[in-house]
């Protein structure tokens, strides 16, 4: 099998080339994302596999079907960048639903620390040989409330955690789960009675900006927001808006609105021509770090062999457990109709 493997990292080299070791498959790695302009070079693979702002649209999928690509494969958990309808009956779509959930949650839990505790500004100081403590005090977690949004395979476990520091959990998810110990809210509950919200649902159109100016102005003064999942998830100017006004206590980020331009290059020494991330940044209470919660040596190994495996899933079964389809016209098959949450 040829691949065509789009915007790739050179910790994407090691990992894929270890999983495709001694298979006789071929990957061919291109720095540049995939896009209209960039589909052509997927020329003579059989799979195109693609990350988390790779924009997969209609008009993406038409030319690599044109093209004879059989399979696109997500390295990722989300899939709210790739037109499943318009792919339906052409190419197949495959993703991995769980390279290591434990790496987000245990993110969501450090970035939560880092920003309440002040490791961040405490950490610069102490390299000047700064050993002053104004301005660096800290909140407890213990006794407080957390909001968690979504309650799937991360949201899950980031509560575990949360319960190990003694925190009360209360939770929204559009599908419960029954007898999961958690007790469900409704979302302005949520913005209500939270002290710290964490965000581990998926990007849908109902999601969008499911935290804007409406929820700030219900939610708790000084209320810490955590956000691993994806960025269009909070609307990141009403977000500013409330760091302004001082109603949000600070901000934990690990995905943003716009990151596609801007994440995983470095721009250090240039201008960055997006003002909102700008002046997000320029926020003593705002801590960013860029689509990172994934990067363990763990999920990288699991995501390049999960990937790898549902590529010969598809060519040699014609199914895959992991495939995601709009329609793909079997109920037995199809996890999602089952669990009646097909979008
Ligand atoms: P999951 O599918 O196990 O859980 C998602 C949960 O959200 C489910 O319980 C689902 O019922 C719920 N949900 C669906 N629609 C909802 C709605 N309208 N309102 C509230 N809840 C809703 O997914 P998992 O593995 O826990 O991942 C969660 C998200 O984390 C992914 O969608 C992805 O965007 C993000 N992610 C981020 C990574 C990073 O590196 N920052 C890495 C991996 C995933």
């Amino acid at each position: 099998m040829k691949i065509a493997l789009f915007d790739s990292k050179p910790y994407d080299y090691s990992s894929f080339n270890a999983a495709i070791a001694e298979s006789g498959d071929e990957i061919k790695f291109f720095d540049t994302k995939l896009g209209v302009d960039t589909a052509g070079l997927a020329e003579g693979c059989d799979a195109v596999c693609v990350f988390v702002n790779d924009e997969v649209n209609k008009e993406v999928i038409d030319r690599l079907y044109s093209l004879g690509v059989k399979i696109l494969a997500l390295r990722c958990a989300g899939y709210n960048n790739v037109d499943l309808n318009a792919a339906y009956k052409k190419i197949h779509v495959v993703h991995v639903p769980a390279y290591s959930p434990y790496a987000v949650a245990e993110h969501a839990m450090a970035m939560l620390l880092t920003s309440i505790r002040r490791i961040h500004k405490a950490y610069n100081r102490t390299r000047e040989f700064n050993f002053s403590l104004n301005g660096l005090t800290g909140t407890e977690l213990h006794g407080k409330t957390v909001g968690i949004v979504g309650t799937g395979k991360i949201g899950r476990i980031f509560a575990d955690i949360c319960r190990g520091f003694g925190m009360k959990i209360i939770a929204y998810d559009k599908f419960p789960i029954e007898n999961a110990g958690i007790e469900y809210v409704t979302i302005d509950e949520i913005w209500e009675r939270s002290d710290f919200i964490s965000f581990h649902c998926p990007l849908t159109e109902e999601t969008t900006h499911i935290f804007g100016a409406e929820a700030i102005e219900k939610a708790k003064k000084g209320v810490v927001i955590v956000n691993t999942s994806r960025g269009a998830l909070i609307d990141a100017e009403a977000l500013l808006k409330g760091i302004k006004d001082r109603k949000i206590g600070a901000a934990c980020l690990d995905v943003y609105e716009e990151e596609g331009d801007i994440f995983f290059r470095d721009f250090s020494g240039h201008i960055v021509g997006d003002d909102v991330i700008a002046r997000l940044i320029s926020m003593p209470n705002v801590l960013i770090t860029s689509h990172q919660a994934f990067l363990t040596e763990e999920a990288l190994k699991n995501i390049a062999e999960t990937t790898i495996q549902n590529l010969k899933d598809i060519e040699k079964e014609g199914f895959c457990e992991n495939e995601l389809c709009y329609n793909c016209g079997s109920i037995e098959r199809c996890k999602k109709e089952r669990r009646k949450k097909c979008f």
